[in-house]
């Protein structure tokens, strides 16, 4: 298939335009918001410390309100910085603030396709920090929600690299044909964090800490100061995102950001097979080492391709021996019948090969063009929030469920032990029942994630 040149989509075109008509911006009428003055968003901050407080400085430019946190330190901390914010220990109650337009969203993994639903429920545009499920059903539950209320509701999953140019321009050579039809991508991360199972109980629990609101929806695990080491806020997530109950390893973890840079990149949909190989499997812990590879259906610019996630020291093979992938810690590679793109987050190394290799296969895009920056990552929220086109975010909960239920599926390939054919539209394994119940997990009594 030739590879068309139609520019990419531009996020940003409509929002420079519309400002420099004088449009200006408004915050659009969705449900019980309409309270907030200057045009500024009223906004919850759920997870108010580690990662939460890397928010601080751009939640400045809005107004926050409600402040919700499980540990009566953390939420003392944000108190003194949004002094006028009401705090909260549990989101469930936090989220029935009436004056709220928004929340953001830095809670541990196995909250946030609660916490996004419920806020979607109550016409709230939504941040949540990446990985936006943990499970297929989640994924595909949240999504479900999202569709109707696109074209009202702003939201955005915290894959904030998306914002780096790197990310429009590798998407812009794979699809002007820099490496001609394009046929394998392969990502890989190569960080390893093993653990041999759930911690034992560990005594009580720090009177500043509700931890029966921590687990939330999660199946109940004693508790173990191993979860909570927060000497470096914001890192605090590899000290439990491992563990079955509480995230994904991985896959949720620099995987979200990494398979970002392809996914930008290739238009995927959901695929129609997988399969995974790793370490043995352990029912408490996610695989450190892992391959899995998804077989995606051609579109309108491309034909099939299939997709390759390496994690914990699985790694693609290198197109030629002088290049060493394995310096490159979190990676993607686009091959295709006229050569290679190697990128990370940042930087991109086009290599033609054979005697093709001349490129004049390819015609560089003309200026005009080329994709206008993305800007800020969180601005593109907060402006899509105002400006009346919400959908219009790099990483709304479209495109970040589509990816995450993809790789979701690979840790069921990976429990299945087998190549599954999927059904994207009815989210049914069609070839091997029992992975059908591996697409969710178990939840505590009394919660609810369409709530
Ligand atoms: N986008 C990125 O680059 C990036 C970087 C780091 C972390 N993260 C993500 O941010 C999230 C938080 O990671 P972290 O390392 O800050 O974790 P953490 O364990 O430090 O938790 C963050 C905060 O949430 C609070 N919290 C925990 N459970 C809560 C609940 N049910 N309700 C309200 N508050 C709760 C904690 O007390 C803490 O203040 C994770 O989902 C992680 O994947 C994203």
């Amino acid at each position: 298939m030739k590879p068309s040149h139609s520019p990419a989509p531009s996020r940003r075109q409509f929002l420079k335009s519309s400002l420099a008509t004088g449009a200006g911006l408004t915050i659009l009428p969705s449900g019980t918001l309409a309270n907030s003055p200057n045009n500024k968003l009223n906004i919850a901050l759920i997870g108010a410390w580690g990662r939460g407080q890397r928010h601080w400085d751009s939640l400045d430019k809005e107004n926050v309100v409600a402040l919700c946190d499980v540990d009566s330190e953390f939420l003392g901390f944000a108190k003194k910085r949004f002094p006028k914010a009401r705090t909260y220990e549990d989101w469930r109650q936090c989220i029935e603030q009436k004056d709220l337009d928004a929340i953001v969203c830095c809670t541990p993994d196995h909250t946030h396709a609660f916490i996004a639903h419920w806020a979607l429920n109550r016409d709230l545009h939504a941040y949540i920090e990446k990985p936006v499920a943990i499970t297929v059903d989640e994924a595909r539950t949240l999504r479900a929600a999202y569709l109707p209320k696109k074209d009202k509701l702003a939201t955005q999953v915290g894959m904030q690299r998306h914002a780096d140019p790197n990310f429009d321009r590798v998407r812009e050579l794979v699809r002007d044909g820099a490496v001609g039809d394009l046929k394998d991508v392969f990502v890989w991360g190569n960080r390893q964090i093993p653990r041999p199972g759930y911690l034992p109980a560990g005594g009580d629990p720090p009177a500043k800490l509700n931890y029966d609101l921590w687990l939330g929806p999660s199946p109940y695990h004693p508790y173990n100061e191993g979860y909570f080491d927060y000497d470096a806020p914001g890192a605090n997530c590899l000290n439990w995102n491992m563990y079955w109950d509480f995230g994904i390893g991985q896959m949720g973890d620099m995987g979200s950001h990494t398979m970002d840079l392809a996914w930008n990149a290739i238009d995927a949909g959901l695929p129609t097979s997988v399969s995974a190989q790793g370490e043995e499997f352990n029912p408490e812990v996610t695989p450190v080492r892992l391959t899995s590879t998804w077989e995606f259906p051609a579109n309108d610019w491309r034909g099939p391709i299939r997709v390759f996630w390496h994690q914990g020291g699985d790694m693609p093979k290198s197109p030629q021996p002088f290049i060493d992938l394995n310096r490159i810690g979190h990676g993607a590679m686009f091959k295709g019948t006229k050569g290679f793109l190697i990128a990370d987050f940042s930087r991109r190394i086009l290599m033609p090969y054979g005697k093709g290799a001349d490129l004049s296969y390819y015609q560089a895009r003309a200026k005009e063009d080329v994709t206008p920056d993305l800007g800020g990552f969180y601005e593109d929220w907060t402006d899509a929030c105002k400006n009346g086109n919400p959908a219009d975010t790099a990483c709304n909960f479209e495109y970040s469920a589509d990816m995450i239920e993809t790789m979701a599926l690979g840790l069921v390939a990976y429990r299945a032990g087998e190549k599954l054919a999927y059904d994207g539209e009815a989210g049914r394994v069609s070839n091997h029942s029992q992975a059908n119940a591996y697409l969710t997990k178990p939840y505590r009594d009394g919660w609810v994630m369409n709530g």
